[in-house]
């Protein structure tokens, strides 16, 4: 799918850089800049801008940076086209349908479609006749109509093809139900529905999509699993998922915190009692991915553990990538045997705050854990502890927390700090997992690369240098594809209109990097006496044309080498040679930006 330039042009001109950012992260005004903690790394002081005059964000941690539609593309990992099509919903801006060429494209979008409908024929379902016990169950268990209604629960009733039927005479296909996880192949070359005589949780991403579902089963015969999840699709990446966080996302953010439950039950009971601030892993082991989501909204997680003490340090070990992605990690203990849902029933919202207020810090409670299961009186009692916890302290990032940690660990147990500090940095060094290597920067690999880099950042700064370069330079001249990319873009709009808009410049620059270079030349401030910048200009242009001559020479001359017994190839690229030479030293003397110019 194509959409045109005007329309593109439009959709960035209406969304507002600092809301669209603000449905992600937290900003706060200080100074001429909006802050808050970046959404593409780890951080606790906030280093990331978004600034309204130039609609533009910058990360002055990582160096991100881009516009409105570069930030939707990268929070939420969707394709340029996909981003503006995000953003024109929300705008409600139609986009004329130029050409259908990305039919791949289309069809993931179309499965959103999919699972809405799903959702919305589940929740049609338990309000119907064929609910009705399903209904009374939820009941029952205490959850009511709101809750109910907020997190859309639904019914998968009885039957190998409910859904199908009604999904097929809506006008959706059975790939696209397959494509969503919803049903599966039969072995009579047909399909049956994946959830039947189920309670149905559907799971939404961060922008309110259903991406999959959880079914409960309403049985409990030995044979049958209690739940039953919606595989991996193209649009369900468990891994980033958190249950509950679309849902309960402004409670989360007013909080300043969040509470981690296991399961769709504990998330709906907690709700229920009115403590809203509530997500779930559902079922499965913390992700880094999980972890920095969490980070964007809050840097405060409390885990409402409900395990006996002996057996805690084991399953709280994968909590520490929370810790890893800087989260302030905390432990509440709820009775033996009881989980979130059930203690909250039991003993109402009170007394889950209570536990909350008692929470520990996670290697506070770990020791506690530990020590409360058997006593440390032996040196290796107390060396098993200090490499348990060790563990989770090498997961700090954060130098100067990670060492308060050792103290307060040293302290604690009563060993000397550079015990725990090698016991730590041992553990770094074995453990240090390959966080995801961000691609360096692209380093100017020579002088040619720096000045076509200098060149374009002084082009998108200072639009009146736009002719002189225009008069003196081709496109074709810059040795690195973006540069071309840029540049021609630059020139373009100079043509047609007279001058430059950087933000659209950005608009037709796909590679990230080049983006964050784009970005990080509008965030220049600053004047530059004008005869110093022609200077640098013209040195720029000069040395860019001395790399394409160099390059010219260079291949003469294995010409020349290789021709060495050939007479009349070898004068005929002698003369070339010394014509270049003869450039090169022109170019060398050259200025190509006159410096008294008015
Ligand atoms: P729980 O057994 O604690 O479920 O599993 P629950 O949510 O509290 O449900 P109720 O109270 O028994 O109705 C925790 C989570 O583990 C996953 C689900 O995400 C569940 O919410 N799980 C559990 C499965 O995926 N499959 C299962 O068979 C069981
Ligand atoms: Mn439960």
């Amino acid at each position: 799918m194509r959409i045109p330039p005007d329309t593109i042009e439009d959709i960035r001109s209406s969304a507002d850089i600092l809301e669209v950012v603000s449905g992600y992260v937290t900003m706060k005004k200080r100074g001429q800049n909006h802050f808050g903690l970046c959404p593409f790394h780890t951080e606790k002081t906030p280093s990331f801008s978004v600034n309204i005059q130039k609609q533009i964000f910058h990360c002055f941690g990582c160096g991100e940076g881009g516009n409105v539609i570069s930030f939707i593309m990268k929070v939420d990992s969707l394709s340029f086209v996909e981003a503006l099509q995000f953003l024109a919903q929300k705008l409600s801006i139609t986009i004329p349908e130029v050409r259908v060429d990305d039919a791949k494209h289309k069809e993931k979008l179309a499965l959103y479609d999919v699972t809405k409908f799903a959702a919305k024929f589940y929740q049609d379902q338990l309000s119907g006749d064929t609910g009705k016990e399903a209904l009374k169950y939820l009941n029952e268990r205490g959850f009511g109509e709101e809750v109910l209604r907020l997190f859309e629960i639904g019914y998968a009733p009885e039957g190998w093809d409910n859904l199908i039927k009604a999904a097929l005479g809506f006008g959706f296909t059975n790939e696209q139900l397959k494509a969503v996880g919803l049903i599966a192949p039969n072995d009579r070359g047909g399909y049956y529905d994946r959830f039947r005589e189920r309670i149905m949780f559907p799971i939404h991403n961060i922008s309110g999509s259903v991406v999959g579902f959880g079914g409960r089963t309403l049985k409990s015969e030995p044979d049958t699993p209690k739940y039953i999840n919606s595989p991996e699709t193209a649009i369900y990446r468990k891994s980033r998922i958190l249950f509950g966080l679309f849902e309960n996302l402004d409670a989360i953010r007013k909080n300043e915190g969040a509470i981690l439950v296991e399961g769709y039950a504990d998330v709906l009971g907690l709700v229920q009692a009115g403590i809203q601030n509530v997500v779930a892993s559902a079922g499965t082991a913390l992700t880094t991915e999980q972890a920095r989501l969490l980070l964007r909204y809050t840097p405060n997680a409390s885990i409402l553990y409900d395990g006996d003490l002996a057996g805690a340090n084991a399953a709280l070990r994968g909590v520490d990538v929370l810790l890893h992605e800087g989260l302030q990690v905390r432990v509440a203990q709820l009775p033996e045997g009881m989980d979130p849902d059930s203690f909250v029933q039991a003993e109402g919202a009170e007394a889950v705050k209570m536990h909350l207020n008692e929470s520990r810090e996670l290697i506070d409670f770990k020791i506690h854990a530990f020590t409360a299961s058997k006593p440390i009186d032996t040196p290796q009692r107390r060396a098993e502890l200090v490499y348990l916890l060790a563990e989770s302290v090498a997961e700090i990032q954060d130098e100067v927390t990670r060492n308060l940690y050792i103290q307060e660990i040293a302290r604690q147990l009563n060993v000397d700090e550079t015990v725990v500090f090698r016991a730590v940095a041992k553990k770094r060094r074995a453990v240090r997992k390959p966080t995801v290597v961000e691609p360096a920067p692209q380093k100017a690999t020579n002088a040619q690369a720096h000045a076509e880099r200098d060149l374009l950042a002084i082009l998108l700064r200072f639009a009146n240098m736009i002719p002189g370069v225009y008069e003196n330079m081709d496109v074709d001249e810059l040795a690195d594809k973006n540069h071309r990319v840029i540049l021609s873009q630059i020139f373009e709009q100079y043509v047609n209109t007279g001058r430059v808009n950087p933000q659209h410049v950005l608009d037709y620059v796909e590679d990230p990097e080049m983006q964050k270079f784009i970005v990080n030349s509008m965030m220049e401030e600053g004047e530059i006496p004008p005869d110093a910048l022609r200077r640098w200009l013209s040195d720029c242009l000069r040395l860019i044309k001395i790399g394409t001559i160099q390059k010219d020479i260079q291949a003469a001359r294995e010409a020349i080498r290789q021709h060495a017994q050939d007479a009349a190839k070898l004068k005929q690229w002698n003369k070339k040679y010394q014509n270049l030479k003869k450039q090169e030293m022109e170019i060398r003397r050259k200025e190509f930006i006159a410096l008294d110019k008015d």
